[in-house]
């Protein structure tokens, strides 16, 4: 029997306990890479979330999140934005910063990337606590883009991310 698609790709999230740090239980996504017809599923799924909405924009978020963000971009026929951690971009740029499950941060957007009326959509390989995300999210408003929702391969539902980032704009293919 054919395994539906996001039971493949969650047979190929590996959990690696204490990285980086004791008590984070790592969500692995290199074996759903590694694997040529499910990383083609799981863009393919990513895809299918946002066919039709006139995507103008997939912003990708280093570096994880760069992984799936191109692909999906091609695949809907948008551009790709990439939003970089500090003292990546050259150009000039605006900052938002953070907090991580495990550290903190913050991510950087060139002004030219997106500007009012882009309908975008905010790509990661996996939702947290949506402190990363809603810093993007920050970023995207900033520029007066029309942000229409995220897109992630992995959320973690018990830290409520979901619930940061207004539960109606997330999609996730997988969750734990
Ligand atoms: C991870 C992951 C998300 C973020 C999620 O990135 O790729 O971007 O954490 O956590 P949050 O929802 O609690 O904010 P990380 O900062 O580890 O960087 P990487 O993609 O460069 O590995
Ligand atoms: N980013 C934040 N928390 C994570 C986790 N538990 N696994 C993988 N990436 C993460």
């Amino acid at each position: 029997a054919k395994m539906p698609a996001m039971d493949a790709i969650r047979a190929r999230i590996r959990d690696v306990p204490d990285f980086p740090k004791k008590g984070i239980v790592f969500k692995d996504i290199t074996p759903v890479l590694q694997d040529a017809a499910t990383f083609k599923l799981t863009v393919d799924a990513l895809a299918d979330r946002w066919r039709g909405e006139r995507i103008a924009k997939v912003v990708g978020i280093e570096s994880r999140g760069f992984i799936f963000a191109a692909p999906l971009a091609y695949a809907l026929g948008a551009g790709l934005t990439i939003v970089r951690k500090p003292g990546k971009l050259p150009w000039e740029r605006i900052s938002e910063a953070y907090a991580l499950e495990y550290g903190q941060d913050a991510l950087e957007l060139h002004i030219d990337a997106i500007g009012p009326g882009d309908r975008v959509v905010v790509v990661d390989d996996l939702l947290a606590t949506g402190g990363t995300a809603e810093a993007v999210g920050r970023l995207v408003a900033r520029q007066g883009a029309q942000l229409c929702g995220y897109s992630f391969v992995v959320e973690l539902a018990f830290l409520n991310g979901r619930r940061r980032l207004g539960s109606e704009q997330v999609s996730s293919l997988v969750t734990f």
